[in-house]
């Protein structure tokens, strides 16, 4: 018999979204679930996994309600197929691209079965010899690898991840391989790799060639042979000068990952997911979940105490994702048991920091920010090695490699875009601000429907200056800055991303990376449209400064079709 409970309301927009992919359905298409039973399915199945253990009894009422209420919610795979057949959990994976035939078309088969179950892949395709180089066996010339990028895009064109969203990649090169002038264009045609985000990974060295102007070697992969020299500047000029154009390339800064690669006897970062939250090694996979910082607001103050224990659950909740997971190919089954590394990430940041009063573009909001994030990654990171004594660390742990204590999983935290399950919470996407406080949807004919932000609301009615007039002229220029009927500290608070600058958002970029993100953040630098290639070459070198482990940038108006991340709203 099911205990009844208090119901969760969730908006039109959530339930349009859970019933168009998460639901599942009966052969005519009909919703079999709704947000509870989903909730039940998901709880259960990940519960099983602890069957043995002394406190199994009302753990999957524990997660249950921790979803259900909207205080953390895993990724979608795990949404979505907890509990039935098909059972691939995680969002994110990598997988390496060796310099053969063979080994390029078995990454191109491994990554179909990845996107068949709903993952998204990263491939470095740094290994690949560079264009025109001699192929021993037929005596012809290597095709490079953009070309074999694209072989890549179109086996991702023809697979729908899991029936449910399209197929997500990321591809990267790095910017001491011989083709990289290539790879650096290769998106301007936007019709082009469109399955692709595209990022180059930046070296040290690299780095330091640009600030002293000076050059760098272009290095063959399969042989070590330096092909020529660059100006770092003008290679680097040119990335600038593309993100500016259309926001690709993306930047990885390789070696401050490596930096804070947890199990260096296992091998390097080359890549990240597709949204570039998560490093991972060759064959590693990972599930993500992000706790939802809105709830966890009480009388103007953090409430410590339940977000600690949120965070610890959800450690536990990841953790046994990795033990009731099918994995696409056995490779992947290996190596992601043997570092299970979870991604617990944060979204309704900016839910957060409006219910704290301090505005996100504000230093007392990076440092309420960063207080919070450290806190979830001290939480998660006690969790972990809780469980480390109870079930054991993650095999692959080795005290003459690794100095901290050993825990049950060798990653803790990332920030993901949140692109979907935001929706389902009703909040800002993962760390990012709002991207507007009114906005008007056309439903029919000339029915106009005002959408207002739900805090805003709130606070203008209490405040009394909520007006249909007002909110109209808000939704029409965008911001809520220079509106004189809302109170000057208001407008401050209710800064959306365009009202941010893109120093502001590197910072808060800079200060969670720093304060309890173990792997990356997937965040978009957003730009004003007047803003120069200067702008944009400012972002790369303070992100960089500030410890970032890769930057997206994105100038208003400069991609034809405006989206808020491409990959994730598809
Ligand atoms: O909100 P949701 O769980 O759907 O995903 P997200 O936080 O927007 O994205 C997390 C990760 O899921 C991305 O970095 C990708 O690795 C993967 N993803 C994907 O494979 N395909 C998509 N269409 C969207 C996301």
């Amino acid at each position: 018999m099911t205990r009844s409970i208090p119901k969760q309301q969730l908006t039109d927009t959530a339930e349009t979204v859970l019933e168009r992919r998460y639901y599942l359905k009966d052969a005519e298409g009909k919703p079999l679930e709704n947000w509870e039973t989903l909730c039940r399915r998901v709880s259960n199945a990940v519960a099983q996994v602890d069957l043995d253990q002394p406190d199994y009894e009302g753990l999957a009422d524990r997660f249950f309600t921790m979803i259900y209420y909207l205080d953390f919610l895993p990724n979608s795979p795990c949404l979505m197929n907890a509990g039935t057949d098909l059972g691939q959990l995680s969002a994110c994976f990598v997988l390496p691209v060796e310099d053969s035939m063979d080994g390029i078309f078995t990454s191109i088969r491994n990554g179909a079965l990845v996107h068949k179950t709903g993952g998204g892949t990263g491939y470095s395709f740094s290994r690949l010899r560079p264009k025109n180089s001699a192929v021993q066996s037929t005596q012809g010339v290597a095709s490079g690898p953009l070309s074999f990028a694209a072989v890549f895009d179109a086996a991702t064109e023809t697979i729908k991840q899991g029936g449910k969203r399209r197929g997500a990649n990321m591809g990267v090169l790095r910017v001491d391989h011989p083709d990289i002038l290539e790879f650096i264009v290769a998106k301007q045609d936007q019709t082009r790799y469109t399955n692709f985000n595209f990022s180059v990974a930046i070296t040290d060295l690299f780095m330091e060639a640009v600030k002293n102007d000076q050059e760098y070697d272009l290095i063959d992969p399969s042989n070590g042979d330096i092909i020529r020299t660059l100006r770092a500047r003008e290679v680097f000029d040119k990335i600038v000068d593309l993100a500016w154009h259309n926001g690709e390339p993306g930047v990885l800064f390789i070696d401050a990952a490596n930096r804070d690669n947890t199990t260096p006897q296992l091998g390097k970062f080359e890549a990240t997911n597709p949204c570039g939250e998560q490093w991972l090694l060759p064959y590693e996979s990972c599930n993500l979940g992000s706790i939802n910082l809105g709830q966890y607001v009480k009388n103007g103050k953090v409430d410590w105490e339940r977000l600690g224990a949120t965070a610890r659950l959800a450690v536990r909740f990841l953790d046994n994702v990795i033990d009731c997971n099918r994995f696409p190919i056995p490779e992947i089954a290996e190596m992601t048991q043997k570092t299970r590394k979870v991604g617990l990430g944060i979204m309704g940041l900016h839910d957060m920091l409006i219910q704290l009063e301090l505005p996100y573009g504000s230093e007392e909001g990076r440092q309420a920010a960063a207080e919070v994030m450290a806190f979830v990654r001290t939480e998660a990171e006690a969790a972990s090695i809780e469980l480390a004594t109870m079930k054991g660390p993650f095999p692959a742990y080795d005290e003459r490699f690794n100095t901290y204590p050993a825990r049950r999983n060798a990653a803790l935290t990332s920030i993901q875009p949140t692109g979907t399950v935001s929706m389902i919470a009703d909040c800002a996407s993962g760390c990012e601000p709002y991207f507007s406080i009114v906005m008007i949807k056309n439903v029919m004919d000339n029915d106009r429907l005002l959408m207002v932000n739900k805090l805003f609301e709130r606070i203008a009615r209490a405040e009394g200056f909520y007006s249909a007039e007002l909110m109209e002229k808000v939704a029409k220029s965008g911001t809520v800055i220079g509106h004189a009927a809302i109170p000057k500290r208001w407008q401050e608070i209710f800064r959306t991303a365009q009202d941010i600058s893109p120093e502001q958002h590197i910072r808060m970029q800079g200060v969670l990376q720093k304060n309890g993100v173990d792997s990356s953040i997937s965040k978009t630098i957003n730009l004003p449209s007047s803003a120069t290639q200067d702008d944009v070459r400012t972002a790369y070198m303070l992100g960089f400064e500030l410890g970032c482990k890769g930057l997206t940038v994105y100038r208003d108006g400069s991609r034809d079709h405006q989206v808020l991340n491409t990959v994730a709203s598809s």
